[in-house]
């Protein structure tokens, strides 16, 4: 794979994408095997907003692997602000060997990748959340056996989260449904991008304002806050304009009987999930959760692990994971 950035799941080929979940799966089931192949590098965290999963499993994933974290937060960069994103990843190429940003417009990640020699890793923009989409298709992966085919609907807003879960979805020849109220749709080109490389893989992707139909005999159903980070102001009127969209037994019960639930996390239960079914047996956000870890993991250790350290082929990965 030659990629420096991990910026959005659009960059990368169906076969690369594919490579990085089974690279996670092995991760997963052998975690001692990497445990030095980050030997001594350091990644840099720049929170702009906050984060629990994000910083505690990059956090983690690096440490299992040998390396270190700085954690930089909201006050102390102040990105383009106190200093310019050319300067920040100027700094910090000289100094460390990764930088995961998490920060509001999409473009400042890219113009962080851009100017940093070093790898840049996406850790959530207001357009796309591709960390939790690998996590997302990792966990599918695990309980259903199979990727290609299944039904995913995402009811609520067409965010960060449904971009990310629509472009792996279209990576992974998954059927990808998001069903949101009229005027918080996801925006036009994710869906013509998810469309168009769903004709290469036999992926699909559908935009409806009916929840009912999006979850008819979906295998996953996930759900995502009506409010995202930065948008707190608006929390009040999008309660009213997301009633209907709420993910309770009632909807649950039209998906498949085996289906799962999901959510990125955190949850706002009572609004956009009911207790009942974040917590039922069929609710899989905690290993969705852990699977973070994992699937970073293998983000870090494609992008970061520099010339000595060789990882296996896709052959011989699907071997070793049985696939
Ligand atoms: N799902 C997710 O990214 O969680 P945090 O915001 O806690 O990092
Ligand atoms: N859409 C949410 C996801 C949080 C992980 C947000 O951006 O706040």
């Amino acid at each position: 794979m030659n990629h420096k950035d991990f910026i959005s799941i659009r960059d990368f080929s169906p076969s690369e994408i594919q490579y990085l979940l089974i690279l996670a799966r092995q991760v997963k089931s052998h975690p001692t095997t990497y445990c030095d192949a980050l030997k001594r590098k350091t990644l840099a965290m720049i929170f702009e907003k906050p984060s629990l999963r994000t910083r505690v499993s990059f956090d983690v994933g690096i440490q299992q692997m040998g390396g270190f974290s700085i954690y930089l937060s909201p006050a102390e960069i102040n990105l383009g602000k106190r200093e310019s994103v050319y300067d920040v990843a100027k700094n910090l190429e000289r100094m460390v060997q990764g930088i995961m940003v998490r920060t509001f417009a999409h473009e400042i990640v890219e113009e962080m990748a851009r100017n940093a020699s070093i790898p840049v890793i996406n850790g959530l923009t207001d357009f796309c959340h591709p960390c939790q989409a690998m996590a997302d298709y990792l966990t599918m992966w695990e309980i259903k056996g199979n990727l290609e085919g299944l039904k995913v609907a995402f009811v609520g807003d067409g965010d960060n989260v449904a971009h990310a879960l629509m472009f792996a979805g279209a990576q992974v020849g998954a059927h990808v449904w998001v069903a949101s109220p009229r005027g918080y749709e996801p925006v036009e080109a994710a869906v013509k991008w998810s469309v168009e490389r769903g004709r290469e893989t036999g992926g699909t992707c559908h935009i409806t304002n009916d929840p009912a139909e999006a979850v008819a005999s979906a295998d996953v159903v996930y759900t995502d806050v009506w409010a995202s980070m930065g948008q707190e102001a608006e929390a009040e009127k999008r309660d009213k304009d997301f009633r209907g969209y709420q993910v309770n037994a009632a909807l649950f019960h039209k998906a498949k009987r085996d289906a799962i639930f999901m959510h990125c996390l955190p949850a706002h239960r009572g609004k956009e999930v009911t207790d009942e079914v974040i917590d039922s047996p069929q609710s899989v956000v905690f290993q969705q959760a852990e699977n973070r870890l994992h699937a970073q993991k293998a983000i870090m250790l494609e992008l970061m692990k520099g010339e000595f350290v060789k990882l296996p082929g896709l052959v011989e990965l699907q071997e070793l994971v049985h696939v």
